[in-house]
């Protein structure tokens, strides 16, 4: 009974409470009207996508990926589209000193930040692992190593605003992917970091939402191509995807599921996990991890 009211109660009153504030939130494109944006990863698939979601929306955009000309393109469509402001600035994410440069370049043209969106890739083959160190060094590094430099550097900026970062990541970082070792391991750890440090912004105060996107196959070229003649499975629009991780962010939701089936949602919500986080989050003693 003492167990009942100590642990099952509250964890019951958190779940009601989550889903009865969420079922009354509904997304309004005038939410990102003004708003001073960062998409990484904007010159193609996803990233492209959202860029133009946002300038339909007269959102400020500033844009990087390493391909100028690309870059260029998007952002004239951009202006085209009703963007208030449309920038870019090239760079690679292997660098992680052009990756801070970047948060205080953009930060200055759009005078602040409103929504980070951390959405660049580097993709690893299809194929067993054999042992290709270098692979995993570079996989982590521009997928999960620059996600936390850029999340850095802009967090001054979004503490202002009480602004937002999506982190996208894929099925492939709540289940082990068999296949692509590399880029699995680095979207698990986009989670491990990123849900941590949410629940350290709730204890501290910090308003800055983490929308953690788990997305399934997704019809860019670049996913066609990686997966072709091994993986036969439904890709979903890109154009669609794009929205809902804009409309989850805007929403300040902690994870947006993305996939063509409907059981995903059912099968990772994964209630253990919540209940585990809670019991860990209630077991720390914070006044003393705070005074310290
Ligand atoms: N498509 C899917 O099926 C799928 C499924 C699950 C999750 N996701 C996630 O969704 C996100 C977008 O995927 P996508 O399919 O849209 O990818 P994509 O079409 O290949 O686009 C990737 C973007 O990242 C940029 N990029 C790649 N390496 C970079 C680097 N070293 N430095 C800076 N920018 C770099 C690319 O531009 P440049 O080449 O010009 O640098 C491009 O703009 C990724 O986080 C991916 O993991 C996708």
């Amino acid at each position: 009974m003492a167990f009942l009211k100590k642990y099952l109660l509250p964890i019951l009153m958190v779940f009601l409470a989550y889903y009865y504030y969420s079922a009354h939130e509904e997304f309004r494109p005038e939410m990102l009207q003004g708003k001073k944006v960062i998409v990484t990863g904007a010159s193609k698939g996803i990233g492209r996508e959202m860029a133009y979601h946002l300038a339909k929306m007269g959102a400020h955009v500033v844009l990087t990926a390493r391909s100028r000309e690309a870059l260029q393109k998007v952002v004239s469509r951009c202006l085209e589209l009703g963007a208030a402001s449309a920038h870019y600035i090239a760079g690679n994410m292997e660098d992680m000193p052009f990756a801070e440069q970047f948060v205080a370049e953009a930060g200055k043209l759009m005078g602040g930040i409103d929504v980070l969106i951390l959405n660049h890739v580097l993709y690893t083959p299809l194929t067993f692992f054999h042992g290709e160190i270098n692979m995993v060094r570079k996989a982590m590094e521009v997928n999960f190593h620059s996600f936390v430099v850029l999340s850095v550097a802009a967090l001054p900026m979004l503490k202002q605003s009480n602004g937002s970062i999506a982190v996208v990541s894929s099925l492939a970082g709540k289940i082990p992917y068999p296949l692509v070792a590399p880029y699995s391991a680095s979207k698990f750890a986009l989670d491990g970091f990123f849900s941590s440090i949410r629940k350290e912004f709730v204890v501290s105060k910090v308003n800055v939402s983490i929308s953690l996107c788990v997305l399934g196959l997704i019809d860019t070229d670049t996913a066609r191509k990686a997966v072709e003649g091994v993986y036969e499975g439904y890709a979903s629009p890109k154009e669609d995807c794009a929205l809902e991780i804009i409309k989850g962010t805007a929403l300040r939701q902690e994870e947006v599921y993305y996939d063509h089936s409907p059981w995903t949602l059912l099968l990772l919500g994964n209630p253990g996990r919540k209940i585990m986080e809670f019991l860990t989050v209630r077991s720390i003693q914070w006044d003393r991890v705070k005074s310290n």
